[in-house]
């Protein structure tokens, strides 16, 4: 997830762009980067780090006026956070500039066949490659759209492109397919961005681009104005949707949200479905991010410890059940903090996963260290390139849920559950106790969960309005089996966060040897149903658990899959769910424990985005 703004105009596009990326820096901030047209020709500066480094070196090096430009605020997906992999790519000639959010799954096979024409790239990007297209389809045809329509037409994944050529001074184009681009459309001047808020302060005019099109916005030098065209890849005319935003300019960051972790949550489709993004290679098979090492040792794993700490800890407990049911090797879930402090057996048959969001977290540094130190291999999965964690691991799977501004973790928990599927996934592949056929099956039923994500988003209503109505609860209980045992911890743990409420979650199998002490009349109790397909063994007991809290006076808030009528006369609400495999359930099931614990801190008057006491990145042990 990047940030990206484009304008033409009469004002100075250095100072719109740059105005326009400070407002879309939350989207990532591993490097910013503009170009500017002028002089005919192209000036660009970019710089690794947060925007004021560039803004910074923009003051010892000005750029020349003009009126046409684009900017870049970047999350590092394809190369670390460096200068060279920052925003705009520049052809050979330095004629065209691009900037670009996603991801193109088909880089590698584009950049050998412009090698091979000669072209010289020299980032570790994706995006180089579309500049250097670009620059050979514009030649001869000086139609920047057409150019770009004849690029997208090859590119496979998902992109938001905007660019901008020397020889085309009055234009900009931009390009989406599965990611966001918005035109804003002012007087005699147009802008092209991420979202909303980077022109909110120039105009409220606005035109939604959909699926697989293309916008040119054009300066009419004769007429004073601007205009705006918008076709499909294949260059027919689409029609467009002009709107009015009528969000205040801090609301326009948040898309509208009322909060970064709302916001955050809405964006859980498409965060898993980007976290799949690119990880099947040409013959079918799995592909990691970074791997350093040999596939002989990796069949020779014997052992797999999963080390992390919260929420991301929460993600490695389920990861064993995929691990251990994919692969047969055995696999242990540490929490980071304790990890090395307990002289764990580790030797070099026993593969370290670290999960991290943030990559920074020391206690799981510091457990990643003593692995090494023990002669283990690391693999890291996390959602911040550059960061400590996978810089010192040997192996890299990187989530793509962007940035998580809201301190409690919610998009990135997803994307981590995704990743270690395919980690177990991939597992199983080198070790050939997983078919290839079985490992596309379950990536298909992986690419169908983004859909399923939306559709349990699309029915929070009843979720919030429950949760409203527990505002005074003291304590609520969190129930789970099998999978949905991490899934109670994890809903626990929300609401002691956010709601700074008693909260605690139990396998429900547990309650029996002492828990179900605490149940009393009216206690609020959520439990997380099992599939009753599968494992309709674990289905039948959870729901004689539910019988039993219920007979004591608990008021019982059961997460069930649809159609799952034997959950109805033991619950005082039911929450459905998709129907999903097994393993995957709780890709689906964590969804609603988010929007409740959500509901309920904003109904007890608290801050969801900075809650008390706690800070994203855990930098201390
Ligand atoms: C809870 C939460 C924390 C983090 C934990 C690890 O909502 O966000 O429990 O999951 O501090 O952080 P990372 O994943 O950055 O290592």
């Amino acid at each position: 997830m990047c940030g990206i703004v484009g304008y033409v105009g009469s004002q100075s596009a250095l100072e719109v762009v740059l105005a326009g990326l400070r407002r879309l820096e939350y989207r990532g901030y591993d490097s910013a980067g503009v170009a500017v047209l002028a002089d005919g020709g192209i000036a660009a500066a970019k710089k690794s780090g947060k925007l004021v480094n560039l803004e910074k070196a923009l003051v010892d090096r000005p750029l020349p006026a003009g009126a046409t430009g684009i900017g870049h605020t970047r999350w590092a997906t394809h190369g670390g956070p460096t200068d060279a992999n920052a925003h705009p790519h520049l052809d050979n000639a330095g004629r065209v500039a691009v900037v670009h959010n996603g991801i193109i799954e088909n880089f590698a096979e584009l950049r050998a066949e412009l090698a091979a024409r000669g072209h010289a790239l020299t980032s570790e990007t994706d995006t180089e490659v579309v500049a250097h297209l670009l620059a050979e389809e514009f030649s001869g045809r000086a139609d920047l759209a057409a150019a770009m329509r004849l690029v997208c037409r090859r590119l496979k994944g998902a992109f938001t492109l905007v660019a901008v050529h020397a020889d085309a001074p009055d234009v900009v184009v931009g390009a989406r397919r599965n990611s966001p681009l918005v035109v804003g459309v002012g007087e005699g001047e147009a802008f092209l961005a991420s979202d909303v808020a980077a022109f909110i302060a120039h105009t409220r005019s606005a035109v939604e681009l959909g699926q697989d099109q293309v916008v040119e916005v054009r300066r009419d030098g004769a007429a004073g104005g601007v205009g705006v065209a918008v076709t499909d890849f294949d260059g027919r005319p689409a029609d467009v949707r002009h709107f009015r935003v009528d969000w205040d300019a801090a609301a326009a960051e948040k898309g509208g949200h009322a909060s970064f972790m709302h916001k955050e949550i809405a964006e859980q489709p498409r965060a898993v479905a980007d976290t799949l993004l690119g990880r099947i290679g040409a013959d079918g098979e799995l592909i990691l991010d970074e791997l350093r090492i040999p596939a002989a040792e990796l069949r020779e794993v014997d052992k797999v410890v999963v080390v992390a700490c919260g929420t991301a800890f929460h993600a490695g407990l389920i990861a064993k059940y995929a691990i251990e049911h994919w692969t047969r090797i055995p696999c242990e879930v540490e929490l980071a903090s304790e990890f090395r402090y307990r002289d764990p057996i580790l030797d070099a048959r026993s593969l370290v996963v670290a999960v991290s969001q943030s990559g920074e977290t020391m206690d799981t540094l510091m457990a990643l260290r003593h692995a090494r130190e023990q002669g283990s291999r690391v693999l890291a999965i996390c959602n911040t390139n550059g960061s400590t964690i996978p810089r010192e691991s040997d192996a890299v799977l990187y989530t793509h849920a962007g940035p998580e501004v809201a301190v409690a973790s919610t998009k990135a928990f997803l994307t981590q559950l995704v990743a270690c599927y395919l980690v177990a996934l991939y597992l199983g592949q080198a070790r050939g106790t997983k078919w290839g056929d079985e490992v596309l099956g379950v990536v298909r039923d992986l690419a169908d969960i983004a859909g399923a994500v939306e559709r349990v988003l699309a029915d929070m209503e009843p979720v919030r309005a429950l949760a409203r109505s527990l505002a005074g609860a003291g304590t609520v209980l969190f129930l789970g089996r099998h999978v949905g045992y991490p899934v109670a911890l994890e809903g626990a743990l929300k609401l002691k966060e956010l709601a700074y409420m008693h909260a605690e979650g139990f396998a429900a199998g547990e309650l029996k040897h002492g828990p179900i002490a605490l149940v009393e009349e009216g206690l609020p109790v959520v439990v997380v149903v099992p599939s009753p397909r599968g494992r309709s063994v674990l289905h039948d007991k959870i729901v004689s658990n539910i019988q039993e809290i219920r007979a004591r006076g608990a008021r019982t808030i059961v997460i069930a899959e649809e159609g799952d009528e034997a959950v109805v006369p033991c619950a005082d609400h039911v929450v459905w769910v998709p129907v999903t495999p097994t393993l995957l359930q709780p890709l689906v099931t964590t969804v609603p424990l988010q929007v409740f614990a959500c509901e309920l801190a904003v109904a007890r008057g608290n801050e969801v985005d900075q809650p008390r006491n706690l800070a994203k990145s855990v930098t201390v042990e």
